[in-house]
């Protein structure tokens, strides 16, 4: 995860004043210097065994989300087609998501695994709930729901790597570095639109309801579900 604590990220956005002798500023990378400090609680060893034991299911989940991740950075610069830096970060951030989907793919095709439907996930839904419908919060929203999404999927591949097969374990391996760099790739979005007092409030919150959906009990396996109900 060496990409998620070299970024040095101002916390407050471009317009904010230095306060006259106050105390020195925090930068993201000091309050969230990492993944595991953005996370709200780890993933639970129980999801873990799950996902051993339904790895067809695991990958063919895992491209839905990798499917998923390009499509919400295009979403996002249709949308916002006037922030250069965002519709920038978001063109690479879509291709480098859809190459990870090509690479899942591959191993599916080599595993031969037969098709497996996997049923709706509450995770993304569950966080989309909580992005506010007013401009900007909107975004800001937005870009803290990539962050967190991006956060426990490294969290996941971490997790995970030390119970799989060598191949799988290596790509995960180096999944986690990307997928650490999205998430500062976000919150460095968010820190451009986002007074720095807003900006925590909103991710300490948006986190307490991911930190719910991922504790919660589940009915079926998915890449971002809860424990087994
Ligand atoms: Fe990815
Ligand atoms: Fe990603």
């Amino acid at each position: 995860m060496s990409g998620a604590s070299d970024a040095g990220i101002s916390i407050r956005n471009a317009d904010a004043q230095e306060p006259n002798g106050g105390a020195k500023t925090p930068t993201l990378t000091e309050r969230f210097a990492s993944v595991a400090d953005f996370i709200q609680i780890p993933t639970p060893p129980a999801w873990v065994e799950w996902a051993v034991q339904n790895q067809s299911m695991l990958l063919w989940d895992h491209g839905n989300c990798e499917k998923k991740a390009a499509s919400s950075a295009l979403s996002l610069m249709f949308r916002y087609p006037e922030h250069n830096s965002l519709v920038h970060r978001m063109s690479r951030l879509a291709r480098e998501e859809l190459r990870h989907f090509e690479q899942v793919q591959k191993l599916i095709e080599q595993r031969a695994y037969a098709y497996e439907m996997v049923p709706a996930a509450r995770y993304a839904g569950g966080l989309r709930s909580c992005v506010r419908s007013q401009e900007p919060q909107r975004l800001i929203d937005m870009l803290i729901v990539g962050a967190y999404i991006e956060a426990r999927s490294c969290e996941r591949f971490a997790a995970l790597v030390p119970h799989l097969d060598d191949v799988l374990a290596k790509f995960y391996r180096g999944l986690m570095e990307s997928e650490a760099r999205h998430f500062q790739d976000y919150l460095a979005l968010a820190a451009e639109y986002a007074p720095p007092e807003e900006l925590i409030t909103r991710i300490e919150e948006i986190g307490r309801e991911e930190a719910r959906l991922i504790g919660a009990p589940a009915e079926s396996f998915a890449f971002h579900s809860g424990p087994p109900a």
